[in-house]
């Protein structure tokens, strides 16, 4: 991983840094296109073809059929083709959670104001059991629910959801399940009949080391005629005249597709899940773990530390979020960066930090960030919560309850 050797990089739940390998590809077809004319035939159908391709390969992550894969710009990008896309009516409810991402909370909100939908928010402890949220789930899910819909990780605290228990709950009501899958994809194994969820919206650029504004959403082939296109574009018909009729496709997920989209980014997609799909995911995701617990059982050695995350079990991911008593995150994570090159994130919601373990990351990073939290710990009298102004950063804003800050 050229790109990241002089450095300890720990925020592969923002963005994984991609390999030569997805360089190289997005590279070579970059020259094809800009070297050969851009609408020769050999150009339209090879590039019909990596649609073809990405499709294949998101069918065999995800364990789904390909004509249940829409290729989407990012996860945000799916979760707006849902939300929007379903037939709401006033006093429909959607359940939700308190750990959420802005690209959900946001959206349900938007529903909320729009089309009278009512928003039933759970409250949640970041390091719930997963009996805890099945219970919490179930105590808000009845015959008005809609749409109950969660991340499969929490991107705050890394809570792995119990997506099939909350999903056989919602689908005994009628309701639809639609699952946040920005850290699912090449974290942990995936496996949509056994997760049971309708809707699952990804990215290509996180967990997968692919590029920016790819990725992909499942939407379970009898549900498809159910949703309509919120945005239309080329799939919507293929057969209209210049006198307004067409026949508007219903059953085709292929209903939702704009336009003219980048084959170099989706060439470089597709080698990003070809590699995942040639090593043994479940050994991926164990060595994710392996390291999460390092870094765990390494804070938890440091007076002034507080780990928001799971501990053990079934619950915990490669996302782990703590908090030094009394220190703001975002002095924290600019220290780190400044001081030691690590790269981590902040979690303004819970004034914390996140540190993301991805396979490629070693023992020796993980023992270079407990140091360097060790080192800012024992200072925290002295800097006790003095905010710092970050250079570059644009200042919080205040979303009611919680202050958000870049939403990534
Ligand atoms: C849980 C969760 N949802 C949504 C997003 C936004 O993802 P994208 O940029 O792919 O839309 C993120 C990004 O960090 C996330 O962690």
């Amino acid at each position: 991983m050229p790109n990241i050797d002089d450095m300890t990089y720990l925020n592969t739940g923002w963005s994984g840094p991609s390999p030569k390998y997805v360089v190289d590809a997005i590279k070579s077809r970059l020259e094809f296109e800009s070297f050969n004319c851009p609408t020769s035939p050999e150009v339209l159908e090879s590039a019909k073809q990596i649609t073809i391709e990405s499709k294949a390969l998101v069918s065999d992550l995800f364990k789904c059929q390909s004509d249940e894969v829409l290729l989407t710009d990012n996860t945000t990008d799916g979760i707006n083709v849902v939300l929007n896309g379903l037939p709401w009516k006033p006093g429909d409810e959607v359940v939700l959670c308190d750990l959420e991402h802005p690209s959900v909370l946001l959206p349900a909100y938007n529903l909320q104001s729009s089309k009278g939908v009512r928003l039933r928010i759970v409250s949640l402890n970041g390091n719930a059991s997963h009996k805890n949220v099945r219970e919490a789930f179930s105590s808000v899910i009845t015959g008005r629910t809609r749409l109950v819909m969660f991340s499969h990780i929490q991107y705050s605290t890394g809570l792995r959801m119990p997506v099939s228990a909350i999903a056989s709950v919602a689908h005994k009501v009628g309701a639809r399940v639609l699952v946040d899958g920005a850290q699912g994809p090449g974290h942990v194994e995936l496996d949509m009949n056994a997760l049971g969820v309708d809707f699952y919206s990804s990215p290509g650029q996180k967990w997968l080391l692919g590029p920016d504004q790819t990725g992909a959403l499942f939407i379970r082939r009898n549900i498809i005629p159910e949703i309509h296109p919120s945005r239309i574009g080329f799939g919507f018909s293929s057969n209209f005249n210049l006198q307004g009729r067409f026949d508007a496709v219903t059953h085709s997920i292929d209903k939702f597709s704009m336009s003219t989209t980048s084959s170099p980014l989706r060439a470089g997609y597709n080698a990003a899940v070809k590699k995942i799909l040639k090593q043994d995911i479940s050994k991926i995701e164990q060595r994710h773990l392996e390291l999460a617990t390092r870094i765990k059982t390494g804070l938890t050695s440091i007076t002034g530390i507080q780990v928001l995350s799971p501990y053990e079990g079934s619950e915990c991911s490669g996302l782990t979020t703590f908090s030094i008593d009394g220190m703001e995150s975002n002095y924290v994570t600019h220290k780190l960066w400044k001081n030691y090159k690590i790269l981590v994130r902040s979690i303004e919601s819970h004034q914390a930090i996140r540190a993301s373990t991805a396979f490629f990351n070693t023992e020796e990073e993980i023992d270079i960030l407990i140091e360097a939290i060790k080192r800012l710990a024992k200072k925290r009298k002295k800097v006790a919560l003095t905010p710092i102004a970050v250079k570059g950063r644009k200042k919080k804003q205040t979303v009611g309850f919680r202050k958000v800050g870049g939403a990534q």
